[in-house]
């Protein structure tokens, strides 16, 4: 029996309509609540019938479209059986096997984006969620609640072992990359390159942002069913899901000024000192790394969010500074993108500065 594979919606966050053709039961997995209409008007209009809703996790970047279309068409509502929504209908576990049509799907445990993360596995390719984005988008992050990086690991390495002719759909893409094959994306996906589970782990924590806090509020929605797309606010075509993510559209792509360790202590040697931001979680400052002297701290993830605090330093010399580079390149991305012209993000970050046996404030 043919399959019927459908991407809905104009933005970053998939949803897929799935089917068989000659039945007119249909699947839709992961939904969101803002295209409900669409989605019924489309399902009206093809005389299809909804059958049932998978969400492949709780998300935090949208509210689920599953509760109202519950409301609307007496569907199923299918989540793992760890999700802590209160309206799911049925829940899966790690290797359940179902069929739409005579399509097999089987559901496989990945969690690390969230607690309550699946993988569908079909004969021909993979529904991985946040798990596994494509490409360079890598994957979704692992610092938003019930996240875990070691977990996030694990799954990807349960993923490895599928079969390289899978095509990989993931729940977001930012960027309108093309899904391709699970052998393409072991070549190119950056986190699916051999690493070990400390080395991954290490990998993630430098590009951990920390959720904001409308992320908090949405994955409380979808605890809670809401069925009010004004439940908690969503920023527009914010790139949520992805590591990278709270920052601007765009700013990924931007190129970072780097300052060495050893040039950064120039020029707080020569009274020439820039303006010191380091972005860094606040109990970091105080452990093993330390921090510089005379540092301005505002956490990467909240950046965005307190620009106009960092107003007064626009025509000045900024050095970002985080553990080692990578939370540091992306707030000077945020900041270039917001205006402020002379960044630098050092080098290495404090793990540099202190190899180079510069002195450290605890
Ligand atoms: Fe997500």
């Amino acid at each position: 029996m043919d399959m019927i594979f459908r991407q809905l919606n104009p933005n970053a966050c998939r949803t897929y309509l799935v089917g068989a053709k000659g039945s007119n039961g249909i699947v839709l997995i992961d939904p969101v609540l803002e295209h409900v209409a669409e989605y019924m008007e489309l399902l009206d209009r093809e005389q299809l019938r909804l059958t049932q809703v998978i969400d492949t996790h709780t998300h935090a970047d949208h509210i689920s479209g599953g509760p109202a279309l519950i409301d609307l068409t007496g569907c199923e509502y299918l989540m793992h059986s760890s999700a802590p929504s209160q309206c799911v209908t049925s829940r899966l576990t790690d290797g359940f096997e179902f069929q739409i049509g005579s399509i097999p799907i089987k559901v496989m445990d990945t969690p690390g984006h969230s607690k309550d993360s699946i993988s569908l596995i079909f004969p021909d390719r993979i529904l991985t969620g946040d798990v596994l984005f494509l490409d360079d988008g890598g994957a979704g992050r692992d610092d938003l609640p019930g996240g875990n990086a070691e977990e996030h690991w694990d799954s990807l390495q349960r993923i490895l072992g599928l079969p390289d002719h899978l095509v990989v759909y993931p729940a977001h893409d930012y960027r309108d990359r093309q899904p391709s094959s699970l052998g393409e994306q072991k070549k190119n996906n950056p986190h699916l390159k051999p690493q070990t589970k400390s080395e991954y782990v290490e990998y993630v924590g430098e590009l951990m942002l920390g959720p904001a806090d409308w992320m908090k509020d949405i994955v409380q929605a979808n605890y809670a069913c809401a069925r009010d797309p004004n439940a908690a606010w969503v920023p527009l075509d914010a790139a949520a899901c992805e590591v990278l993510g709270t920052s601007d559209r765009g700013a990924n792509d931007q190129q970072v000024a780097e300052i060495s360790a050893d040039e950064l202590k120039r020029l707080l040697d020569g009274g020439r000192a820039p303006v010191l931001l380091d972005v860094r979680e606040s109990e970091e400052l105080h452990g093993e790394l330390g921090h510089l002297s005379g540092i301005n701290h505002l956490p990467v993830g909240a950046l965005s969010e307190h620009l106009s605090d960092l107003e007064r330093h626009k025509e000045k010399q900024i050095v970002t500074i985080c553990r080692t580079g990578g939370r540091s390149h992306t707030a000077a991305q945020i900041l270039m993108q917001a205006g402020f012209d002379q960044v630098h993000s050092l080098q290495g970050g404090m793990r540099a500065w202190i190899q180079a046996g510069h002195p450290v404030d605890y």
